[in-house]
């Protein structure tokens, strides 16, 4: 029998040069994986059908008392109870045949204003599953598959996922590493939210700051009509404005401030946006660029969130770039360096990473 010293890469399996242990353990991996895989099903159905928000602070619930407050049958939320108990999400006392959602887990499934929600990541999934065969076509191809080809999910998804992590840290963190910006703000200020989607970003900006103006733009009009509606129920109409515009040809000049909130890397031509906003920039106007905290070094990806953005940007980022026909196609985790380079060659010359989070890195660009 061969030991782990012993193998060799590229052994074929099941040849006296395979390694039995190691292979069995890479098998568990792929079980795991897959019970992940079809219980992020479930995941998102919990949170779909109000499952986790009816059990959040209800304390234990038998299976029968939490398909009556969810209006569902009986049978199914108690198959679904087993699956969450199965993967740890739920506990179980058996002297009293009762499920209980702990609280911690609660502000991770069912709690939209708490920063540690992460619901969202599971309406994605709808979409992105209900592309592969689209990208199959495109890896024989290398045609993209473009952001409106995705079903609704991935953009109420987008939003729900990103949003927690703004408010937390967009306002009270992000800005205020900029030097004098929040003050400027406060005074009053034009700022542009390039690759908006449904405009979270911006409307946490202007919520925060009344005497300033915000435009965010986004050439997904589904998106921009949606983010219209979110700043209209939010009472910011006076100071938010959305508008259909590619991110190379954004309207608007003497903008304070150009923000790109995990967008850029989605262009194609990452460049021109760059370019774009150097033209766009009061003299003393300072870019923030929000990308994902992936490395361009593949092996320091290998985490559970660096697993989660490297498959993303499998499934939609690097696709949603491809489609664009332009320049620069840069993935998810294409690194500072990359992003560095690109704005320098946009006028862009002064870079700071100015906060981190273990989802995103925050950088101040300016000439
Ligand atoms: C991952 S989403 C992020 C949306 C939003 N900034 C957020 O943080 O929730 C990427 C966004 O970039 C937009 N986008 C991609 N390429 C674009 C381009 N060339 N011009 C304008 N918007 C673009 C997409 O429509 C999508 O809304």
């Amino acid at each position: 029998m061969a030991t782990s010293a012993d193998v060799t890469h590229g052994a074929a399996p099941g040849t006296d040069r395979t390694d039995e242990d190691r292979m069995r353990e890479f098998l568990e991996q792929v079980i795991t994986d897959g019970g992940a895989a079809v219980a992020g099903l479930c995941t998102s159905l919990g949170d779909r059908l109000g499952l986790y928000t009816a059990m959040a602070g209800a304390g234990p619930l038998t299976s029968a008392q939490l398909a009556v407050r969810t209006g569902l049958v009986e049978r199914y939320v108690r198959e679904w109870l087993a699956a969450q108990v199965a993967g740890g999400y739920v506990t179980y006392a058996p002297a009293t045949d009762t499920y209980e959602l702990p609280d911690e887990h609660a502000a991770v499934l069912a709690d939209p204003n708490s920063p540690h929600y992460a619901a969202g990541f599971f309406t994605m999934l709808q979409a992105l599953y209900a592309t592969e065969d689209a990208l199959m076509d495109a890896f024989r191809t290398g045609e993209g598959v473009s952001w409106e080809e995705h079903g609704p999910a991935l953009f109420t998804g987008t939003a729900k996922f990103f949003r927690p992590g703004y408010t937390a840290a967009l306002v009270p963190e992000w800005l205020a590493a900029l030097d004098g910006m929040v003050e400027k703000l406060a005074r009053g200020a034009r700022v542009a939210d390039v690759g908006c989607g449904y405009g979270w970003s911006t409307v946490l900006m202007a919520r925060a700051f009344p005497a300033s103006r915000f435009h965010g733009f986004d050439f997904h009009r589904p998106s921009v009509r949606a983010a219209r509606g979110i700043a209209a129920e939010q009472g910011l109409a006076d100071r938010v404005r959305f508008e259909v515009a590619g991110a190379q040809d954004f309207p608007g000049k003497n903008y304070d401030l150009i923000t790109f909130f995990d967008c850029l890397h989605d262009t194609g031509d990452p460049g021109g946006a760059l370019r774009c906003a150097e033209q766009a920039l009061a003299d003393d106007g300072i870019c923030m660029i929000v990308e994902p905290n992936g490395s361009a070094d593949v092996q320091e990806n290998a985490t559970p969130i660096g697993r989660a953005l490297t498959a993303a940007s499998v499934a939609v980022c690097l696709p949603s770039a491809l489609a664009q026909h332009g320049p620069q196609a840069l993935g998810n985790h294409a690194g500072e360096e990359a992003m560095r380079t690109i704005a320098a060659d946009a006028g862009l010359r002064h870079w700071k990473l100015v906060a981190e989070s273990p989802v995103n890195r925050v950088y101040a660009v300016g000439r």
